[in-house]
């Protein structure tokens, strides 16, 4: 596919969100996508990595936000790794991606690489889990992006939280809030869509 206006190219990929999200396959909102896809493109970050690939939705905008970026990119599930792969090869991306089929949380464990910016949209539960790990990858004035960390509002409002999910509530409140509490880093939530925690490593 061949294709060079930013623009046009973001559009294909939110339509191709919105007829994944039809089909149950996870894939990032529209203005969640236009504030990643801003972020990127004004800091220019070379060395990208992303927790939760589905179908390389995300992965595929930020590749697009800096053409000079090279993305890793971690999904547990082997079919959505599938999916990526062709979405990558469709927009002609596939030399710039590597995809892990892998545990996110064993993958940050044995990382010895470090990363300019991280789109954290993996299981929410455990975000507070790779929180140690992201701290030491990121590079210093580098971002981390994190995303549904409000949770279908449940995070902010009592009155919302389904007792099943509790314990993703509880890990995402002590996230946000050590984040925040966190010297060595700028934290910003954002109440738009699921909820946004941007983090920026000072420099
Ligand atoms: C919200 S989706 C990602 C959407 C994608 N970033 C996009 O916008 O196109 C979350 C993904 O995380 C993956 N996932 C769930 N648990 C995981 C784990 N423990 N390690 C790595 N990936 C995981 C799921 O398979 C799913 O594809």
């Amino acid at each position: 596919m061949k294709v060079n206006n930013f623009e046009e190219l973001k559009k294909q990929l939110l339509n191709f969100s919105v007829d994944c999200r039809e089909k149950y396959i996870p894939a990032v909102r529209p203005q969640t996508a236009d504030i990643l896809c801003d972020i990127v493109v004004k800091k220019q970050p070379h060395k990208i990595l992303e927790i939760g690939t589905a179908g390389g939705c995300s992965g595929a905008l930020m590749l697009f936000a800096n053409t000079d970026a090279f993305l890793t990119t971690i999904d547990i599930n082997k079919d959505m790794c599938k999916m990526a792969e062709q979405t990558f090869a469709k927009y002609g991306l596939a030399g710039r991606v590597k995809i892990e089929n892998a545990d996110a949380l064993e993958y940050l464990k044995n990382c010895k690489e470090s990363f300019d910016f991280v789109f954290v949209d993996g299981p929410k539960g455990q975000y507070i889990k790779y929180w140690d790990y992201l701290k030491k990858l990121i590079s210093k004035g580098g971002t981390i992006f994190c995303d549904d960390v409000l949770y279908f509002g449940m995070v902010l409002d009592d009155s919302k939280v389904i007792h099943k999910k509790i314990t993703i509530v509880r890990n995402l409140r002590e996230f946000i809030n050590i984040t925040k509490n966190d010297a060595e880093f700028e934290s910003q939530l954002l109440d738009i869509e699921d909820g946004i925690l941007i983090l920026e490593k000072k420099l």
